[in-house]
């Protein structure tokens, strides 16, 4: 997968939406989904750490229940707290999980941080088995980083 295209696109995503940082990450979500033939679902959760809980703020894909995620709860959840990138091959393999959809066959979560703290995380979704790669950490990191400098 050749990332340098996309990346052009999201850049000018993010230097166009400065103002409305929502618009771009639900335009990023589309791109990313639309894009990318394995990313079936893809969103961005944020962290209220009052309540130590995720709340999604902007998807592409099917919309899903589970748009509050308690830390802890699932692999979205285990990454609030563990705030390292979580590759899930194969989701039936986990006992921490939240399934959203009967489809999906593996998941990557990457931690987004800001100033140093974890403040949220993007969140993919394939229908494909085993199909994500260090490249995609790497994609993802730079995505959130990206982002986070809208934010
Ligand atoms: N599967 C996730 C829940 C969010 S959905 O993928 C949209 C999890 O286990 O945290």
């Amino acid at each position: 997968m050749d990332y340098s295209a996309l990346k052009q696109e999201a850049k000018q995503l993010f230097e166009g939406q400065t103002s409305d940082p929502q618009k771009a990450m639900t335009a990023v979500c589309e791109l990313l989904q639309q894009n990318i033939s394995y990313y079936d679902w893809v969103g961005f959760y944020f962290a209220d750490q009052p309540t130590k809980t995720l709340h999604l703020k902007a998807f592409a894909g099917e919309p899903t229940d589970h748009t509050v995620i308690p830390f802890g709860k699932g692999i979205c959840g285990q990454v609030a707290v563990s705030n390292a990138n979580f590759v899930v091959p194969d989701v039936k393999a986990q006992d921490n999980y939240i399934a959203c959809s009967i489809y999906v066959k593996a998941e990557i979560v990457v931690p987004l941080f800001k100033d140093g703290v974890n403040i949220g995380q993007i969140d993919i979704d394939s229908h494909t088995a085993n199909p994500f790669t260090a490249e995609d950490e790497r994609f993802l990191e730079w995505i959130n980083k990206e982002l986070s400098e809208i934010l």
